[in-house]
């Protein structure tokens, strides 16, 4: 079993554009007990683009790993699921039904799903008739417009999903209403599949709390820990009580920085150069001076060598 829910998983959203591979190795190393891919369309798994083949590419630390894949057509899913199934190395499939973009409502996938369950039934049942991984995995939210979390849970608990992750606001609330955490201990008192608590868990001190309240098997973080990838150790240590190492020393900050940045190069090539801005803006954020001048430099730079003098400059 890769996944063990005799104890809180601790995992990292998916975050697209974020949770790549090289920022989801950083991240395992201090302790994320499971992550995923960003969202995979299914469509563009069955065309198999070199993007998308990318995409799937896991660092060989990252056991339990999940794939999240969207959409609602049956034959694509049945047929990206079949090509996932030739993938070695993916222990989890994911179904995305909480993405709020137009983009991917319109096209019937991420939370539109939430307003048609007969069709996220349907879909949750084609992946575990053709899926050859070891656990299925449903991501949502508590509704589309309004809240619907309990019929939504048990879609997904009757339909074969091994365990469920809800992000605690619907469709409507986007990113930013507040997150209802009374939903999710409701989610959990109606289901006997494991549920894993997401939205806004920003520190140990919440993410206990979380555990406590909604009763949840584990809590899932994402913009909690860009810029931040410690957080799993911070939060593991003061569950644990051993919270004498909260707060990552200056050095830990820029042994860091420095590893993620190599790790982009190496998966991306010097356009990670580029592409690691995002994240600099990010770590400058944890309490440094003049660092909306750095923020403003880096925008400036492509070239490896050139970005690396002035990370290990700035993180000193
Ligand atoms: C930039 C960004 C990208 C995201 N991409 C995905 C995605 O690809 N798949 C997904 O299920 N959720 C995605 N989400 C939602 C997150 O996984 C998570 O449910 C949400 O941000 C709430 O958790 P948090 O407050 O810990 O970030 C994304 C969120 C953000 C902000």
């Amino acid at each position: 079993m890769t996944l063990d829910f005799s104890k809180p998983i601790f995992a990292l959203a998916p975050l697209a554009g974020f949770t790549d591979l090289p920022f989801r190795s950083v991240v395992k190393k201090f302790g994320a007990d499971l992550t995923v891919s960003e969202m995979i369309s299914s469509n563009s798994l069955i065309f198999q683009n070199k993007k998308t083949i990318k995409m799937l590419e896991k660092s060989p630390i990252e056991t339990p790993y999940s794939v999240q894949i969207a959409g609602s057509n049956q034959d694509i899913i049945k047929r990206a699921v079949e090509f996932l199934n030739m993938q070695d190395g993916i222990d989890i499939i994911d179904l995305n039904c909480g993405c709020p973009a137009p983009k991917v409502v319109n096209s019937l996938q991420g939370s539109s799903l939430l307003r048609d369950l007969p069709t996220m039934a349907k879909t949750i049942r084609t992946i575990k008739n053709y899926s050859n991984k070891e656990f299925l995995s449903v991501k949502t939210r508590l509704g589309f417009n309004t809240k619907n979390h309990i019929e939504i849970a048990k879609v997904c608990e009757d339909n074969g999903a091994d365990f469920i992750v809800v992000h605690g606001r619907t469709r409507a609330g986007k990113y930013k209403a507040e997150v209802d955490y009374d939903a999710i201990r409701e989610v959990k008192e109606a289901i006997s599949i494991p549920v894993i608590a997401n939205g806004d868990i920003t520190t140990p001190q919440k993410a206990k709390w979380v555990l406590e309240y909604t009763k949840a098997d584990g809590v899932m973080i994402g913009r909690g820990a860009i810029g931040k990838p410690w957080i799993f150790q911070t939060i593991k240590d003061y569950i644990n009580g051993d919270s004498d190492s909260t707060s990552p020393t200056p050095e830990l900050i820029r042994k860091v920085v420095l590893e993620h940045f190599e790790q982009m190069i190496a998966h991306y090539g010097e356009y990670g150069t580029i592409l690691f801005r995002k994240h600099l803006h990010r770590y400058s954020k944890v309490g440094y001076i003049g660092a909306s001048k750095f923020r403003d430099l880096v925008n400036r730079v492509e070239n490896y060598r050139e970005m690396r003098d002035i990370i290990e400059e700035f993180f000193k």
